[in-house]
């Protein structure tokens, strides 16, 4: 599995790069404004720490806008993906910029048949929202599951991201599905790493220790 981080913050996603587990990371326009900073600058210091895909959004709302405001994204960096939002604007543009040959990810992806169309299209990923599923009463792993399904069924390449991740069990769940991208929250991975008989566990065997250094004294 693939895990990325889902930040725009640049200590955040430091630290997270700094574990050596991240490959990529996502971000979306709520996460960039929350950073107060120029979209460009960020976007480019961003991709001077991470080796991997960063999915940075579109903003324009027809096909014609989302293609010219995407080739302007790429061309800062070459790990730029793009996200395009699902729709029919965003499908259009998914399928001409996937032809000239620029990465996307369909992001705002709630069904199956969303999933599948993003794949028709070509996108590299495909985004689907498992928590804000999850907030109105639908179980969005059930979602991934599907269209992991339809995926295998014909051979798409489009890699699925697990994303809008709430808490660990939703990467336990991408992890048995078999989903091949999880993009999570930097408080999830790091909650990841935590198990209290860990703690009780090391907090133990440095006591030991201790005792036998004081032994050999
Ligand atoms: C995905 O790429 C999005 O940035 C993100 O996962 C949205 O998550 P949210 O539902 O917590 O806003």
């Amino acid at each position: 599995m693939k895990i990325f981080v889902d930040t725009a913050n640049i200590e955040e996603i430091r630290e997270a790069v700094s574990w050596g587990i991240v490959q990529g990371v996502t971000t979306n326009p709520t996460l960039v404004s929350k950073e107060g900073r120029p979209f460009k600058e960020l976007v480019e210091e961003i991709c001077s720490i991470v080796d991997g895909p960063i999915s940075v959004e579109v903003t324009a709302t027809d096909a014609e806008g989302m293609v010219e405001e995407g080739r302007e994204i790429a061309s800062w960096h070459p790990n730029i993906v793009l996200k395009i939002p699902m729709g029919i604007e965003g499908i259009k543009a998914v399928k001409r910029l996937s032809t000239e040959g620029i990465k996307t990810n369909v992001t705002l992806i709630f069904s199956p048949n969303q999933a599948l169309l993003a794949a028709e299209a070509g996108a590299t990923y495909a985004s689907i929202f498992v928590g804000r599923l999850d907030d109105i009463g639908q179980d969005g792993m059930q979602v991934v599951a599907q269209a992991l399904q339809i995926y295998r069924n014909y051979s798409f390449s489009t890699e699925i991201i697990v994303a809008s991740v709430r808490h660990p069990m939703h990467i336990l769940r991408a992890g048995e599905m078999g989903a091949p991208v999880v993009t999570a929250p930097f408080k999830v991975l790091e909650a990841m790493f935590k198990h209290p008989l860990t703690d009780i566990g090391l907090q133990r065997f440095l006591a030991d220790w201790e005792k036998l250094k004081n032994l050999m004294k």
